[in-house]
């Protein structure tokens, strides 16, 4: 998969693409991902990227030129399965999305400044309007890395049994169980005996249990979604 992402601020994408599971998706060549500086595109001496809305009101609105060449230029060089503008007034980023997404070839990320970009690149090029949550970031790019990341490690190869993305929240609409380490006992707190058992499909069981009693504490909007009568436990234990 490549990712593009038009930027105002590209420095705001240095970071989380050089680390960790990212990095390692990008090094075996699984995962590319790259980002252009939307000034790059733009004319004249100071570069502007951003005008005065029509209609007057507080807040500057990004140009359609500049986005409209760097799209285009991209465009030669690939082919985008998606064109995606984050906005806070797209369609909330869930895991389905992320699975969705992680099948595709080429994606390409737009990111909003200010108070948005002119409606006609929207209209014009953008297949998918995404916001990351119902708050508003200074600008899209944080939401951009969110998305870049929930969909590369959903690549297959990318992440490796240790921590694969089978067991992850939401992967079934159930939240994950408590997880535990060394020691088995700390300050009086003990792991559950279960798990120090060795019994595989008992710690399977209390594993699903626990998942399904956390969902329906915290989450019981996603319970409705997982298929389960009224949050059922393995154990019949509620
Ligand atoms: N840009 C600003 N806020 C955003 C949000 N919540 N989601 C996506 N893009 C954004």
């Amino acid at each position: 998969m490549h990712i593009d992402i038009i930027s105002v601020v590209p420095a705001l994408l240095e970071g989380p693409f050089s680390h960790s599971i990212l990095k390692r998706a990008e090094e075996k060549g699984i995962a590319s991902v790259q980002v252009h500086n939307l000034r790059d595109y733009a004319v004249g001496k100071q570069k502007q990227v951003d005008d005065y809305a029509f209609g007057g009101g507080a807040g500057m609105v990004m140009m359609i030129e500049p986005i409209a060449r760097c799209i285009e230029a991209l465009q030669k060089e690939r082919t985008y399965d998606e064109i995606i503008y984050v906005t806070p007034d797209g369609k909330t980023f869930d895991q389905p999305m992320a699975n969705t997404l992680s099948m595709k070839q080429n994606l390409l990320i737009l990111c909003g400044h200010y108070k948005g970009v002119d409606e006609r690149i929207r209209e014009r090029f953008i297949t998918q309007e995404i916001s990351i949550g119902d708050f508003v970031l200074s600008g899209g790019e944080l939401a951009a890395a969110v998305i870049a990341d929930a969909v590369i490690r959903l690549i297959p190869g990318v992440l490796n049994d240790e921590t694969s993305a089978l067991t992850d929240s939401f992967q079934d609409h159930l939240l994950a169980p408590p997880v535990y380490t060394r020691p088995a006992e700390w300050q009086g707190m003990d792991v559950p005996e279960v798990l120090l058992s060795g019994h595989e499909a008992k710690i399977n069981e209390w594993r699903f249990d626990a998942s399904v009693r956390r969902t329906k504490e915290r989450r019981p909007d996603l319970l409705a979604k997982s298929g389960l009568v009224k949050g059922e436990l393995k154990s019949n234990k509620q």
